[in-house]
């Protein structure tokens, strides 16, 4: 079975087409980093407008490097959330026309939920398993029991990881995107050389949440306040702030696969493209540990498209009147409200 797997949801206009939901046949990712960078931050309607120019090009490139005419495609699949609303407009309303056109199912598609399924492209992985989710956008630890049915144990109360080196780097000025800079500058910096705080979040409900506003914030504006020796460098911070932003995912995820009894460790979103999360995950003994291929780490159409076979061979397809949604219940807990997002 054919699918093409279409991802809109922020700054990459992508799409792919895949087979049988592991047999990537061609993966194609038009990245708008570059018109982003000048605000270090991605810019709604620039993205939106990107997306709108590139989502045919994009389309058909997929379909070229494939050798697999639009005719051939036998499920259309977009992610239609969580993401920028202009944005996902864009993917889900061509995936639609072209399913529309073609009388072919179309499906579309929770963005986190396909993260999390990424590595299985290039692992072979059994249920059930703890997946760390970690993107610009969310943090979350779920328990998962097949492709479609998962709990959702804990997330963050406030920031998500990845937009803590987002913003840490734009403070100081280190690149865009931000989570590949702070890896860069982190390289040649003493992880030791900061005691930054991190909020503590261990009670009974709380158990596997995370909290990063604390973090972020003491290393933008209180850096004196928490330094070990005198002298330090920005790779000093880049370093310290790492450590402590992924120790604590480190940890929880483990202590939520010994409470459940489980032994293996999906490990997937943007975020999981960073080479020390993966070496501390890698450490750890007595767990099988599964990465996404970093090609399938940050935004792509081929965790879109692999996922969809399976979502569609157990739910069917969507109907043709579906929407977009800026967010998914129960994957952001805010703190103040004690109230899930929506
Ligand atoms: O999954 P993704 O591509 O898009 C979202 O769904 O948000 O994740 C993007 C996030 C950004 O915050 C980016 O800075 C972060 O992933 N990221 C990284 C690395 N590569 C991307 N963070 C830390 N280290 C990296 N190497
Ligand atoms: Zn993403």
């Amino acid at each position: 079975m054919f699918v093409l797997g279409i991802e809109t949801t922020c700054d990459e206009t992508a799409a792919s087409v895949v087979e049988n939901g592991t047999n990537v046949m061609s993966n194609i990712i038009s990245s708008q980093i570059e018109r982003h960078s000048k605000w270090q931050g991605v810019v709604p309607e620039i993205a939106s407008r990107l997306h709108l120019q590139k989502i045919i090009p994009v389309i058909n490139q997929a379909l070229k490097k494939a050798n697999v005419q639009v005719s051939q495609i036998d499920l259309f699949a977009a992610a239609n959330r969580p993401g920028l609303i202009g944005a996902l407009i864009v993917g889900v309303s061509i995936g639609k026309s072209i399913a529309w056109k073609l009388k072919k199912p179309f499906i579309g598609i929770n963005h986190i939920e396909a993260h999390l399924y990424s590595p299985h492209i290039n692992n072979k992985i059994e249920f059930p398993y703890i997946g760390l989710l970690v993107s610009g956008g969310h943090t979350m630890i779920v328990k998962a029991d097949s492709f479609t049915k998962y709990t959702v144990l804990g997330t963050t109360i406030d920031d998500a990881v990845g937009e803590a080196f987002d913003k840490i780097a734009k403070h100081y000025n280190l690149g865009f995107p931000g989570g590949p800079a702070v890896e860069k500058v982190a390289l040649s910096g003493d992880p030791k050389s900061f005691n930054f705080p991190l909020s503590n979040l261990y009670k009974s409900e709380r158990l596997y949440d995370v909290s990063y506003s604390g973090l972020k914030t003491a290393v933008i504006h209180h850096l004196e306040k928490y330094k070990k020796k005198n002298s330090y460098t920005m790779a000093d911070v880049a370093a310290s702030f790492q450590k402590r932003a992924f120790d604590i995912l480190l940890k929880k995820t483990k202590l939520a696969c010994d409470n459940s009894n489980i032994k293996s460790i999906v490990v997937a979103g943007g975020v999981s493209a960073n080479k020390y999360l993966r070496r501390i995950f890698n450490k750890l003994r007595g767990y099988n540990i599964y990465f996404p291929d970093l090609k399938y780490a940050t935004d792509n159409g081929a965790m879109i498209a692999g996922f969809a076979y399976y979502k569609y061979k157990e739910e069917g397809k969507s109907k043709l009147n579906i929407g977009v949604y800026p967010r998914v219940k129960g994957f952001k807990i805010s703190l103040e409200k004690n109230l899930l997002c929506r």
